[in-house]
């Protein structure tokens, strides 16, 4: 293997998928425990001053007041070096929640042994699987009073239409929760109420029947694993490489993240199945990993906190080539050439120049607002990827200029923010109110901060009664006329000129695609 081959096959990039609460962080700081890439936990949490003072990162960070911190996360383990992206939940879900799952190449679902699948693990799953990204779950929380591990495989395969597969087998729950059998490995791990140490590796079994288990366990629970896995594997199909990696089976394992327990068996099964870096479509040709020629899109933009600074960070997922700091790269789209002096690569807690990155490395690019969201830097060639959408909004609202003097102010402000992707904006054909969408409610506080520190216009966002967005399309032209006539009053255009369907609700929107059934009804869209 080339020098190049081997450390795109090394490369693991994935992001955690989890409702509020779930366990996320936690399990992040875990993660990062194991691949020493922090020796505290709560270290994820809590960022104290001193150790922002060892980063000179930091301090830049600090004087322009950009935040991106935890963005992404990179740690080795064992022969691996894995980049956690995150996810943003709690109030920055956006839509760069969903577009970070455009940038990794598998993900791990964390749910609640308790709760089971909610609403925002159910969304990102669908974003996963437009891409057919392949999933790991975990289901945490084990040391508490939990479902039945039959019931939460179960309502994982019908309510995601997942084949299931456990790599772990849990051990009682709650206070008698006394571990997990790792069914890849046949290994049984004991759990020790100790926060934070590491577990160790457990002890090597040479199967379910090997008489080790009866002298390690108690008896009520040796017969109820050996019975359950018999059950589990009489109900679920075996582990498929195939299937997990096109996204159609996801292997189940059980923990405590926060008593760091089953974490391991996870990370391991992420070095050893999960993929690496994978092949990019683009407009024209797919391009590979391993491919000399440096590529990648931007697929993340962190705006400037401080108003008097322009400055952002352009996330670029690295998609080919062995990258060097100091070269330079074409933006596709412009044509220009931007001189890769400052790229930042993240280890966990720190910044740091990035001095090379292969395929699957996320850098940050600092800029003044040239780099978009989508827009492709290579050693040359005009390559577009695609598979990097824009996501439909979820909730609408209208926004107003405190001053009506100040309208095309807001325009321009608003039109900036949609290019930049920070949220959907849209021009009704009637009326002159414009219409804002974005994923997660608290980003209207958001956008009406920075419109009014940023661009000095003080604005109101109002609700309305508009119930979704959705971008049309029909091949039949006049089909399409006959659609927008009839809809006319429902009808709007985003920043790039593209026709939306503004829904008043699920009838709505049903009764036009009824209407109407050549017409495409687009929940995303690629950009232009
Ligand atoms: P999130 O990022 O997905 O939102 O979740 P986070 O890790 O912050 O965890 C949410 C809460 O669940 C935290 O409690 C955390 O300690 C707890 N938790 C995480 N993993 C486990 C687990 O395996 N077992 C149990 N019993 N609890 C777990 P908190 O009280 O909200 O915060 P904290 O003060 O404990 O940090």
């Amino acid at each position: 293997m080339t020098s190049l081959d081997s450390n795109v096959a090394r490369r693991r990039t994935f992001a955690i998928i989890s409702h509020p609460d779930a366990g996320k962080t936690t399990l992040t700081e875990k993660l990062l425990l194991f691949g020493g890439a922090i020796q505290l936990a709560g270290a994820v949490k809590a960022r104290g001053e001193q150790r922002r003072a060892h980063s000179d990162w930091m301090k830049v960070e600090r004087e322009r007041g950009i935040s991106v911190a935890s963005s992404v996360m990179t740690f080795d383990y064992q022969d691996h070096t894995f980049n956690l992206l995150d996810t943003p939940g709690h109030e920055d879900f956006s839509e760069d929640t969903y577009r970070v799952l455009t940038a990794v190449d598998s993900a791990v679902m964390v749910i609640d042994a308790a709760k089971g699948i909610e609403e925002q693990t159910r969304k990102l799953f669908e974003v996963c699987r437009l891409r057919d990204v392949p999933i790991m779950t975990f289901v945490n929380k084990m040391d508490r009073e939990a479902r039945d591990p039959f019931d939460i495989l179960d309502e994982i395969e019908q309510s995601l239409a997942l084949d299931v597969t456990p790599g772990s087998w849990p051990i009682g729950m709650g206070k008698n929760f006394l571990g997990v059998y790792d069914l890849f490995k046949d290994r049984l791990v004991l759990m020790e109420r100790s926060k934070g140490e590491m577990p160790d590796e457990g002890e090597s079994c040479s199967g379910l029947d090997d008489p080790k288990l009866d002298r390690m366990l108690p008896s009520w629970a040796v017969d109820k694993l050996r019975e359950e896995v018999e059950m589990a594997r009489g109900l679920c199909p075996e582990f498929d490489m195939e299937a997990y990696r096109a996204g159609t089976m996801t292997p189940v394992f059980f923990g405590s993240a926060v008593n760091n327990f089953g974490v391991r068996e996870m990370l391991q099964a992420l070095g050893e199945v999960a993929p690496p870096p994978r092949p990019q479509p683009t407009a024209g040709r797919t391009v590979a990993p391993d491919e000399d020629k440096v590529s990648g899109f931007v697929f993340k933009i962190q705006a400037n906190m401080d108003p008097k600074h322009r400055d952002r960070i352009a996330f670029m997922r690295m998609c080919s080539g062995h990258f060097k700091r100091g070269m330079k790269l074409k933006h596709v789209r412009s044509g220009k050439q931007v001189n890769m002096h400052n790229p930042v690569m993240f280890l966990a807690q720190d910044r740091e120049l990035a001095e090379e990155a292969f395929a699957g490395d996320i850098i940050g690019v600092p800029n003044h607002g040239n780099l978009r969201i989508g827009d492709a830097l290579t050693e040359g060639e005009d390559l577009r990827f695609t598979g990097i959408p824009s996501f439909a909004p979820e909730m609408l609202q209208k926004v107003r200029p405190e001053d009506p003097l100040k309208a095309k102010h807001l325009g321009r402000a608003l039109w900036q923010i949609a290019e930049e992707g920070a949220a959907r904006v849209f021009k009704p054909r009637f009326g002159s109110d414009w219409i804002v969408g974005v994923v997660g409610s608290l980003q209207f506080d958001v956008l009406a901060d920075r419109i009014r520190t940023e661009y000095d216009v003080p604005v109101r966002f109002e609700p309305t009664t508009l119930y979704t967005a959705r971008w049309v399309s029909c091949e039949d032209a006049q089909a399409f006329k006959k659609f927008q006539d009839s809809y006319n009053q429902a009808l709007a255009e985003d920043h790039d000129g593209d026709l939306v369907f503004l829904a008043r609700n699920a009838w709505h929107l049903d009764r036009a695609g009824e209407d109407f059934p050549a017409l495409k009804f687009h929940k995303t869209k690629e950009h232009a």
